[in-house]
């Protein structure tokens, strides 16, 4: 004998072959779109290093959520970029900061059609660009930073959010938002917990969307080390613990390891965000004529399937929706 028995080529001969025999792929109801509004614009700002993304007005992010809400996305996750920032990051959960105003009309808007997420952190509210608050001795305070995002998820429960997503690996941050949001009568809202989010060079482009670069340091105190894996069990067991509904691996394609071994090792939904700077990479490969973006996208895209996500915020969404 040649060749082996079992001859793979025969179930690659036509498309309608591959795709019966394919064992995953991405669908519209995988996707959760990730989008910025802006305080005090009148028209949608285009965001220069992520082309086809921009900072929406009120009225063009009730437009857009309307759009992919009729194409099937599922989730959206929304960033509030305000007119006023200081130290505290007071406009966070002011009942009418940008995030708030956003969550009301966006209720209005879609009704239970499609599940608000909301970014529960306070760097695109800070004047340091920081997520917490800062010490006099320049230091991040962990435990102070804790009772801001707890008053924030109530103010964005408070508004019409189904789940808060808190992004600023504070330690004890979901049970801290866990027993704020219990207290004031959102038992039912869950928490989707970016449980390993990596101190990663691929958010440059968000950090011009969100106008959020700190203004001094870096978030290596807080974020995750890139050398780290056992380290990323270690957080989301903690969050799982802590009630976390959902978890959250974030940058993607970096850490596909990571991805797996939370999904073989946890029951929870496990969520990952294919972030700016991988959506940035494909677009400006793709606008050289270097790549074609589309099919680098979809690749993106059923990697991070194929390692275990079941659900991927990326600014692809609109697109990959309206191809499919
Ligand atoms: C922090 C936050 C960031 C992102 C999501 N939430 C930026 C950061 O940690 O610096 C990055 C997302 C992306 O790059 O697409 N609120």
């Amino acid at each position: 004998m040649t060749f082996p028995e079992r001859r793979l080529r025969r179930l690659r001969r036509t498309p309608a072959l591959r795709r019966l025999v394919a064992e995953y792929r991405v669908t519209v109801d995988d996707l959760i779109a990730p989008l910025f509004v802006k305080e005090g614009i009148d028209t949608p700002e285009p965001v220069a290093s992520m082309p086809g993304v921009v900072q929406h007005t009120q009225e063009s992010l009730r437009k857009e959520v309307r759009a992919l809400c009729d194409l099937g996305v599922p989730g959206v996750m929304i960033f509030g970029v305000p007119a006023h920032k200081d130290a505290r990051g007071t406009q966070a959960d002011a009942a009418d900061g940008v995030v708030q105003i956003a969550l009301r009309n966006l209720r209005d808007e879609v009704g239970d059609a499609l599940v608000l997420m909301v970014d529960d952190c306070l760097d695109e509210y800070t004047d340091h660009g920081h997520c917490g608050i800062v010490s006099a001795e320049g230091e991040v305070d962990n435990d102070a930073t804790l009772e801001r995002y707890a008053s924030i998820a109530v103010a964005q429960a408070d508004a019409g959010a189904d789940v808060i997503a808190p992004s600023g690996m504070m330690d004890g941050q979901v049970s801290a938002i866990r027993a704020a949001l219990d207290e004031t009568g959102h038992t039912t809202t869950p928490i989707l917990a970016y449980a390993a989010k990596y101190a990663s060079a691929l958010y440059g482009p968000f950090r011009d969307a969100a106008e959020c670069a700190p203004q001094f340091g870096d978030r290596r105190g807080y974020q995750m080390d890139p050398a780290n894996a056992r380290e990323a069990l270690v957080e989301v067991a903690l969050d799982v613990a802590e009630g976390a509904d959902m978890v959250m691996i974030k940058p993607a394609l970096a850490y596909l390891d990571v991805i797996a071994e939370v999904r073989a090792a946890f029951d929870v939904p496990v969520a990952a965000y294919h972030v700016s700077g991988e959506y940035a990479m494909v677009k400006a490969a793709a606008q050289l004529g270097w790549i074609d973006g589309e099919a680098v996208a979809l690749e993106h895209l059923l990697a991070i399937k194929r390692a275990g996500a079941e659900m991927i915020l990326t600014y692809f969404a609109r697109e990959f929706a309206e191809a499919l």
